[in-house]
């Protein structure tokens, strides 16, 4: 105890040095020398560490889980933004229940929720700022969005991690006027990171959310590890992660339950999404586990007009869940889905263990292209285990533009009770087949040499990224 203390002690002083020389006034941790002890001494691993630390409590929070802690997070935010360019800033938060609207991030920062902390969402609409719509998603779809809880766009370097601490979105009201169609704006979401790069999302459990959980758009270089994301099954399009439009992004160690997909790739819609251009690619999607009844454990679109491309998901568990990895496009989307891969995917009570569909008939703007074919190629899985499964395949391609290049390769996949007698109802899409039970349809027939469907053995740059040990 007392060595930790002088530790500390010693760290303070350098720290109250430059505070005094160069923040002055600012009422940050740097200059309040160990006023909170349960602050001390935590570990967590990140892209990078901070030099300043400062609590909520320092900006007037109360975690009374009723007092608005709104203003806090933002003067907090505010001060903290100035120390971007001298090494950057986390601000804890401790035990306790913070009520809080929508606030923004800042770069070169960290947001920390402790275990114990629960940050709860604002129930009262006008705490959620309006944003215009994502210009890959067009304007005339809704007059606008809400802005996440937590938002943050133009960033660089942000990171949000925890010892497990929890962001509660108390969705329901939320869930239940949805419901009634009495939105005119699109629900937001608890994370929502816009033109960003270098992002980690860790180690936080984030339950109810409005609507979807976490939507990087726009981003580069993003971590997503260990977040555990829970909401009703009965709730109303609670996504978990959807990477959109991102580039060399990878989620891992994550745990879903949901009322939608537990990962959904997405990049952008019709022509919005086809002008705007920036497709989703080199994603990696890691022993992810995932319970979704009414949807997939990774869904590809069905917004992908941007194009959706070099993704690989290994080691997935799905259980109760609607399909596996399911692939949505229409005509008028434009964009592709090429260069999957799929490896070691366990699943357990599904209702379709493949699933692609080019007839996903939404179009939420007049105006699309009926010309803008999606392409959709180069799809392989291997090593796929499935039980108490109604359909094993429904392969639905678009006339004169086939899916192509569609390999399944080791699927062992054990039939329901009420399993439907065509196991595999294929149209309009091409590719082979190896080792599949029970067999598959014509138009992916059996190699006569055994084989395994390709998986690449190069790694993307977001595996190679080295994370420190940090210290609050
Ligand atoms: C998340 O927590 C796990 C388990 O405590 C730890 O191994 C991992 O390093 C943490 N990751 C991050 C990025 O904080
Ligand atoms: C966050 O920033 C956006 C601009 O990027 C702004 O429109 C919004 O009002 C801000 N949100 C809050 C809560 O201040
Ligand atoms: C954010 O970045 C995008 C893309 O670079 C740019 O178009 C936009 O104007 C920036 N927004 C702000 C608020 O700086
Ligand atoms: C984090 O908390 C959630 C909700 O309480 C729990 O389900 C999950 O197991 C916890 N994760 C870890 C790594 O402790
Ligand atoms: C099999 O799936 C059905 C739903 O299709 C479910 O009711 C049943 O409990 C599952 N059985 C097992 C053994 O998991």
């Amino acid at each position: 105890m007392e060595l930790v203390g002088i530790k500390h002690q010693n760290f303070h002083i350098t720290e109250i040095l430059f505070g005094v020389l160069v923040l002055g006034f600012l009422n940050l941790r740097t200059v309040q020398c160990g006023s909170d002890k349960n602050l001390q001494g935590i570990e967590y691993s990140a892209l990078s560490c901070r030099k300043h630390t400062a609590s909520l409590v320092d900006f007037g929070g109360v975690p009374d889980g009723k007092t608005s802690n709104t203003k806090a997070f933002k003067a907090a935010i505010d001060k903290l933004s100035t120390l971007a360019g001298d090494g950057g800033a986390q601000l804890v938060v401790p035990p306790g229940k913070w009520l809080t609207g929508s606030f923004n991030l800042t770069s070169h920062f960290t947001l920390f929720i402790q275990q114990g902390a629960t940050l709860l969402a604002s129930q009262d609409e006008s705490g959620w700022p309006l944003l215009p719509a994502l210009p890959s998603y067009g304007d005339k779809s809704s007059p606008g969005r809400y802005s996440s809880l937590i938002y943050g766009t133009n960033l660089t370097d942000v990171i949000i991690t925890g010892n497990n601490g929890t962001i509660d979105g108390q969705g329901k009201p939320w869930w239940e006027k949805y419901k009634k169609g009495e939105f005119k704006n699109t629900r937001p979401c608890l994370i929502e990171i816009v033109y960003s790069d270098h992002v980690q999302i860790s180690n936080v459990t984030l339950i109810d959310s409005p609507a979807w959980n976490v939507h990087p758009v726009y981003s580069s270089n993003i971590l997503i590890q260990g977040v555990t994301i829970l909401a009703p099954i009965d709730s109303e399009n609670t996504d978990g992660i959807n990477p959109d439009s991102c580039t060399n992004t990878r989620i891992e160690d994550c745990f879903v339950v949901s009322a939608d997909d537990c990962v959904a790739v997405k990049s952008g819609i019709d022509q919005f999404g086809i002008k705007f251009g920036m497709p989703t690619q080199q994603l990696i999607i890691r022993r992810l586990a995932c319970i979704s009844p009414r949807s997939a454990a990774i869904a590809l679109g069905s917004e992908m007009s941007g194009g959706v491309k070099d993704v690989r998901a290994e080691d997935i568990v799905a259980i109760n869940t609607e399909s596996g990895v399911r692939i949505k496009t229409a005509i008028g989307r434009g964009g592709y889905v090429k260069d999957i891969f799929v490896r070691r995917m366990t699943l357990k009570t599904m209702k379709y263990v493949f699933w692609m569909a080019g007839d996903y008939k939404s179009h939420p703007s007049p105006g699309f292209d009926p010309h803008a074919l999606p392409k959709i190629e180069n799809i392989n899985y291997n090593d796929i285990t499935a039980e108490n499964v109604t359909l094993s395949a429904s392969l639905e391609g678009i006339q004169q533009d086939p899916f192509a290049g569609i390999c399944i390769s080791n699927a062992e996949i054990g039939l329901s009770e009420k399993a439907k007698k065509l196991q595999w109802d294929c149209s309009d899409v091409a590719g082979v087949t190896s080792r599949v039970t029970p067999k598959a349809c014509t138009l992916l027939p059996e190699k006569e040499q055994p084989m395994d469907c390709p998986f690449p053995d190069d790694k993307l740059p977001i595996e190679d990224i080295p994370l420190q040990k940090c210290t609050i």
